[in-house]
């Protein structure tokens, strides 16, 4: 790749097309209260920028959508699952591949093989399902992130890295036998899509082998994660991307992924490693919930697309522009001193919405406040990473909030250009100068468990908007 120019392109061209949905902002009121400002609530043909996930809202390539074509749908043996073999075997370098249809589905097998009470499964973070998984095994999910990813405003090269020093005084103190498994996430989606350096993954890995505890990847990012090592660490700068994936997975024992995201799938996902007891245990349960060991839950097709996209994920131009416009995005929102996760992850912004809106306690939601208003003003759907997803009661019933208020703004692959980040950067700003007229929320009614998906909302009691004054006053173009 010889690209010399300041200007980071796009580097496809486009040649499907899909409507955005634009509302006006009367009517996104009322759609919020509908809805009770839950954005989960709210129709996908209602939102203008659907920046919720990077998670199967990617653009197929036109030689994805040629697979999906010559899809294989054979029961057993099908053509297609060779292809997903072979390349992922190519890539890993893991003998056993297990489709499944997405992550989560991985984690519910490896869990349920290797997890239980009294165990424990260490980490740089847990993804939210990967926690929940090991969770529902019995066994405790425990993260050791690098003191640099806590500080949000503080930029550092790799704060997706594990605390390795806190994690073998833990692994000393609860027995190596208590702990089945070690989870590098690359990158690291809890903490803001951080990447984790080559070095912390060689330091888990030989930590993990002094032990004898299994370390795997959680690799649904792990091209975005590798281009950060050529971008960022010493020694990586010549090396050919794909070389960098290779060797992170080298130092693995095992992975699983969330295909729809590195692999531009709309849905799929894998388990793979080279231990065949474990292997063979685990394609039992996958015939009990997935299906057969040549398919897992997935079409032949999307066995395809998947294959094909794990080959594209590689390519540097795409690289390239993919990390410049999470960082473009970041750069917009700092320069109108809107605070993020900084520097900006792989897959989006994160913006600390505990640090932007002061002046809303906890128990009033102020991330889940900010996503809504970005709705209201300009039809942009976000996602809350706080209070509302992992608030608690304690025992006596006192309200516990989290540690972090965030918005998460993913980007889908290869959907949005640079005048719609444009835009909703400038929404961003109009919030930003009004930010006092942001009002907070109070929970009408709430599951115990995965509360963020189906909580209703209100605006809260003191602050309740008058139509007319919710921020801003003037019609949202969106
Ligand atoms: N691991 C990581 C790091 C993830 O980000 C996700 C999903 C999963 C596992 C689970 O995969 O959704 O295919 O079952 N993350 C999505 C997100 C949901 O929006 O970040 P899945």
């Amino acid at each position: 790749m010889d690209w010399k120019w300041k200007t980071i392109i796009e580097p496809f061209k486009i040649k499907t097309v899909e409507p955005l949905g634009f509302t006006t902002r009367e009517e996104r009121l009322k759609i919020l209260e509908q809805a009770h400002y839950n954005l989960f609530n709210i129709r996908a043909e209602k939102v203008l920028i659907d920046l919720l996930t990077d998670s199967g809202t990617g653009a197929m390539s036109a030689a994805q959508w040629g697979g999906i074509m010559v899809g294989d749908e054979s029961y057993a043996g099908a053509r297609s699952y060779y292809n997903f073999e072979r390349e992922i075997r190519h890539l890993t370098g893991f003998t056993e591949v297990i489709p499944v249809h997405q992550g989560r589905a991985a984690e519910k097998i490896l869990f349920t093989l290797i997890g239980g009470k009294g165990k424990y499964i260490i980490s740089n973070s847990h993804f939210d399902t990967t926690r929940a998984n090991v969770e529902a095994s019995g066994a405790q999910a425990v993260d050791f992130p690098s003191k640099e990813a806590l500080d949000f405003d503080k930029p550092a090269p790799f704060k997706g890295n594990a605390d390795l020093d806190a994690m073998e005084k833990f692994i000393e103190e609860k027995g190596a036998k208590n702990i089945p498994l070690c989870v590098m996430t690359v990158t690291n989606n809890s903490l803001g899509g951080q990447p984790v350096s080559m070095e912390n993954l060689k330091g888990a890995q030989n930590m993990c082998r002094k032990y004898g505890i299994p370390m795997f990847l959680d690799c649904a990012r792990f091209a975005e994660n590798a281009y950060f090592i050529k971008l960022r660490e010493k020694g990586y700068g010549c090396v050919p991307v794909r070389e960098i994936a290779e060797a992170m997975f080298e130092l693995a024992d095992g992975t699983w992924m969330s295909s729809k995201k590195d692999a531009f799938a709309n849905m799929g996902g894998f388990l793979a490693l080279n231990n065949k007891e474990w292997s063979s245990r685990a394609r039992q349960l996958l015939i009990l919930t997935e299906g057969f060991a040549t398919y897992g839950g997935l079409a032949g097709r999307d066995l395809e697309a998947i294959a094909i996209g794990l080959r594209e994920v590689l390519d540097e131009n795409y690289l390239q522009y993919r990390l410049r416009s999470s960082k473009y995005f970041g750069e917009g929102l700092l320069k109108l001193g809107i605070p993020i996760i900084n520097p900006p992850g792989g897959h989006g912004v994160y913006i600390n919405a505990k640090k932007f809106l002061p002046h809303i306690k906890p128990q009033n939601f102020p991330a889940q406040a900010l996503a809504c208003q970005l709705y209201l003003e300009g039809g942009i759907r976000g996602v809350e990473i706080g209070t509302l997803m992992f608030g608690r009661r304690d025992a006596k019933g006192s309200f516990l909030a989290a540690p972090m208020e965030l918005v998460r703004l993913a980007l889908p692959r290869r959907v949005y250009t640079q005048s719609h980040i444009d835009y909703v950067i400038e929404v961003m700003g109009m919030i930003a100068g009004n930010k006092n007229k942001v009002h907070g929320l109070d929970v009408i009614e709430a599951p115990r468990a995965l509360a963020h998906f189906s909580a209703k909302l209100k605006p809260a009691q003191k602050s309740a908007p008058r139509r007319e004054t919710a921020v801003c006053g003037r019609k949202g173009r969106g």
